[in-house]
Protein backbone atom coordinates (compact mmCIF):
# COMPACT_ATOMS: atom_id res chain seq x y z
CA UNK A 1 0.00 0.00 0.00
CA UNK A 2 1.45 3.61 -0.74
CA UNK A 3 0.27 6.70 -0.08
CA UNK A 4 -0.51 8.90 -2.67
CA UNK A 5 -1.41 13.07 -2.43
CA UNK A 6 -3.56 14.75 -5.12
CA UNK A 7 -3.20 18.22 -4.27
CA UNK A 8 -5.42 20.73 -5.13
CA UNK A 9 -7.74 18.99 -2.93
CA UNK A 10 -5.53 17.91 -0.18
CA UNK A 11 -6.33 14.31 0.04
CA UNK A 12 -4.19 11.11 0.94
CA UNK A 13 -5.09 8.12 -0.91
CA UNK A 14 -4.14 4.58 -0.15
CA UNK A 15 -3.04 2.84 -3.57
CA UNK A 16 -2.86 -0.62 -3.07
CA UNK A 17 0.31 -2.70 -5.10
CA UNK A 18 -0.98 -2.98 -9.02
CA UNK A 19 -4.05 -0.66 -8.32
CA UNK A 20 -4.44 2.62 -10.46
CA UNK A 21 -4.75 5.94 -8.94
CA UNK A 22 -7.91 6.36 -10.21
CA UNK A 23 -9.27 2.95 -8.96
CA UNK A 24 -7.76 3.86 -5.37
CA UNK A 25 -9.62 7.77 -5.79
CA UNK A 26 -12.83 5.70 -6.73
CA UNK A 27 -12.71 3.31 -4.17
CA UNK A 28 -11.96 6.32 -1.61
CA UNK A 29 -15.36 8.09 -3.02
CA UNK A 30 -13.63 10.83 -5.12
CA UNK A 31 -14.04 11.46 -9.03
CA UNK A 32 -11.03 11.99 -10.98
CA UNK A 33 -12.04 14.21 -14.73
CA UNK A 34 -12.32 11.28 -16.97
CA UNK A 35 -14.05 10.93 -20.31
CA UNK A 36 -13.16 7.83 -21.41
CA UNK A 37 -14.35 6.28 -18.41
CA UNK A 38 -10.50 4.88 -17.11
CA UNK A 39 -9.72 3.24 -20.94
CA UNK A 40 -6.73 5.39 -21.37
CA UNK A 41 -8.13 6.58 -24.58
CA UNK A 42 -9.11 10.83 -23.90
CA UNK A 43 -6.30 11.80 -21.80
CA UNK A 44 -8.71 13.97 -19.47
CA UNK A 45 -7.04 12.50 -16.50
CA UNK A 46 -3.56 13.05 -17.07
CA UNK A 47 -2.48 14.45 -13.43
CA UNK A 48 1.65 16.05 -12.97
CA UNK A 49 3.91 14.46 -10.95
CA UNK A 50 5.05 16.67 -8.35
CA UNK A 51 6.86 14.10 -6.25
CA UNK A 52 8.51 10.57 -6.33
CA UNK A 53 8.63 10.46 -9.64
CA UNK A 54 10.76 7.33 -9.31
CA UNK A 55 7.66 5.62 -7.48
CA UNK A 56 5.68 5.59 -10.39
CA UNK A 57 5.38 2.46 -12.02
CA UNK A 58 6.81 2.24 -15.90
CA UNK A 59 4.10 4.13 -18.20
CA UNK A 60 2.15 0.84 -20.41
CA UNK A 61 1.73 1.08 -24.00
CA UNK A 62 -1.71 2.41 -24.07
CA UNK A 63 -1.06 5.25 -21.83
CA UNK A 64 2.29 6.62 -24.05
CA UNK A 65 0.42 6.02 -26.86
CA UNK A 66 -2.53 8.41 -25.44
CA UNK A 67 -0.25 11.01 -24.12
CA UNK A 68 2.04 11.21 -27.67
CA UNK A 69 -1.66 11.45 -29.74
CA UNK A 70 -3.02 14.24 -27.11
CA UNK A 71 0.40 15.92 -27.33
CA UNK A 72 1.13 15.94 -23.45
CA UNK A 73 5.16 15.22 -23.30
CA UNK A 74 6.37 12.34 -22.53
CA UNK A 75 8.63 13.22 -19.86
CA UNK A 76 7.58 11.17 -16.99
CA UNK A 77 6.06 13.59 -14.80
CA UNK A 78 2.77 13.86 -16.98
CA UNK A 79 0.87 10.60 -16.46
CA UNK A 80 -2.62 9.02 -16.91
CA UNK A 81 -4.16 8.46 -13.45
CA UNK A 82 -6.42 5.53 -15.18
CA UNK A 83 -3.01 3.72 -15.55
CA UNK A 84 -0.76 5.24 -12.97
CA UNK A 85 0.53 2.43 -10.59
CA UNK A 86 2.98 3.21 -7.93
CA UNK A 87 5.37 1.83 -5.52
CA UNK A 88 6.02 4.06 -2.86
CA UNK A 89 4.51 7.92 -2.01
CA UNK A 90 3.77 10.20 -4.79
CA UNK A 91 2.45 13.33 -4.61
CA UNK A 92 0.22 14.41 -7.90
CA UNK A 93 -1.45 17.69 -8.87
CA UNK A 94 -4.80 17.30 -10.55
CA UNK A 95 -7.60 19.78 -10.68
CA UNK A 96 -11.00 18.70 -11.13
CA UNK A 97 -11.02 15.77 -8.20
CA UNK A 98 -13.98 15.76 -6.26
CA UNK A 99 -16.06 14.45 -3.88
CA UNK A 100 -18.63 11.70 -5.31
CA UNK A 101 -21.51 10.28 -3.28
CA UNK A 102 -20.51 6.86 -4.19
CA UNK A 103 -22.79 6.90 -7.78
CA UNK A 104 -20.95 8.38 -10.03
CA UNK A 105 -16.83 8.90 -11.62
S1 LIG B 1 -9.67 8.52 -18.03
FE1 LIG B 1 -9.49 8.73 -20.19
S2 LIG B 1 -7.36 8.49 -20.48
FE2 LIG B 1 -7.56 8.17 -18.36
Amino acid sequence: MSLVHVDPIGIDLEVAAGQTVMAAARAAGYGWPTVCDASASCGTCVSIVKDGIDNCAEMPDDERETLARTLVPLDGQRRLACRLTVNGPVTLSKRGVHVTDGSSS
